[in-house]
């Protein structure tokens, strides 16, 4: 078996090894940095660790995780020129390092990339991988779009704030293990615990990163904390400030929607404060612990000897106190 630290080993040399068209270097040289900036491989781990349930070695399993990290991080391009977002892994994002432009761009070419790689994979598990990683693709973009669409909205319901994160972050993730599951020739039905385990991880990831967002290190974090207040994300912290607010807390929130023009400092520390009054830090980390614990029944009920899980649990046990 695998320990996390190798697999993170393999997925860093592999995406290390891979080779770019040369010219224009304007389109690939953004491509190798945001590569190479020191993100944490959650995802193709995770797949490199679904395929090691099921089979001793992981190799057939090492495209297939880039191609996922490749699509994660066309994500990040797009999704940080939509978020504004100047930070990205404690340095500067790809549309303010070059411009909007090349984000575009560049994002593109990463996505052609991923599914380069997704055809890499073996003849007789091509098929079924390919169609899951375009359904997942396209979800992401209906999440990301339910993002930018509830920003001009304030009656957000928590269910809707869930389903939203379910497509633009936790279906990457199921996806991620699912895949490593069937090139590894898993049974069906252990495939789709572990698709249904890395939703609810996902959730609670994105809870997490909802989280961090407002009361993590920016040092750490390597983005920029209130990011998402600014922008009038509706996160899970927003969405409960909104429904347990007295009439003056939800005036004053309101009053900063509104204020387009308003100090992005003022405006974090006072929707922060907020927050802090109605103790929403406590409420979001009991709704992370309710999805983990839904994870890990799913992650119980798979087929596989207890002794064969250990790194996949430890994995998710870290990923749950993350401050990264
Ligand atoms: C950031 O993903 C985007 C979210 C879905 C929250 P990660 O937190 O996995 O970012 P990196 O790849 O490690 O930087
Ligand atoms: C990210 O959500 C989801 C995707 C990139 C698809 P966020 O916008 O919260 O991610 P960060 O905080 O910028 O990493
Ligand atoms: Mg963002
Ligand atoms: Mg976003
Ligand atoms: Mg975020």
């Amino acid at each position: 078996m695998y320990k996390i630290s190798a697999l993170e080993k393999i997925i860093n040399d592999s995406i290390q090894n891979l080779s770019f068209e040369k010219s224009p270097n304007t389109l690939f040289e953004p491509i190798r940095y945001i590569l190479s900036l020191g993100a944490k491989r959650v995802r193709p781990v995770f797949t490199l660790l679904a395929a090691n349930l099921f089979s001793e070695e992981v190799d057939h399993a090492i495209s297939p995780a880039l191609a996922i990290e490749i699509f994660h991080n066309f994500s990040l391009l797009h999704d940080d020129l939509m978020d504004r977002a100047d930070l990205r892994r404690g340095h500067a994002t790809v549309h303010t390092k070059w411009n909007e432009n090349t984000a575009i761009l560049s994002g593109d070419a990463m996505l052609i990339e991923a599914f380069l790689q997704i055809a890499k994979v073996s003849s007789e598990r091509l098929s079924q991988t390919f169609d899951l990683f375009s359904k997942t693709a396209l979800e992401v973009c209906r999440g990301q779009q339910y993002d930018m669409d509830f920003e001009t909205r304030t009656d957000v319901s928590e269910d809707e704030y869930i389903e939203m994160v379910r497509l633009k972050t936790a279906v990457l993730i199921a996806c991620a293990l699912k895949i490593g599951a069937l090139v590894s020739g898993a049974p069906e039905i252990d495939a789709d615990l572990l698709y249904r385990f890395g939703i609810n991880i996902g959730i609670a990831f994105q809870l997490r990163d909802d989280l961090l967002d407002v009361y993590g290190d920016s040092k750490t974090f390597g983005k920029k904390i209130g990011g998402d207040i600014v922008c009038n994300k509706k996160t899970f912290l927003l969405i409960k400030a909104l429904e347990k607010a007295n009439n003056s807390q939800r005036k004053e929130l309101e009053k900063w929607f509104n204020d387009a023009d308003s100090d992005s400092d003022a405006k974090i520390e006072a929707v922060r404060n907020i927050y802090d009054a109605l103790h929403l830090k406590t409420v979001s980390e009991n709704i992370i612990e309710q999805y983990y614990l839904m994870a890990m029944d799913c992650f119980s009920s798979i087929d596989v000897p207890d002794w064969r899980k250990s790194e996949l649990l430890t994995m998710a046990e870290n990923l749950m106190y993350r401050e990264k």
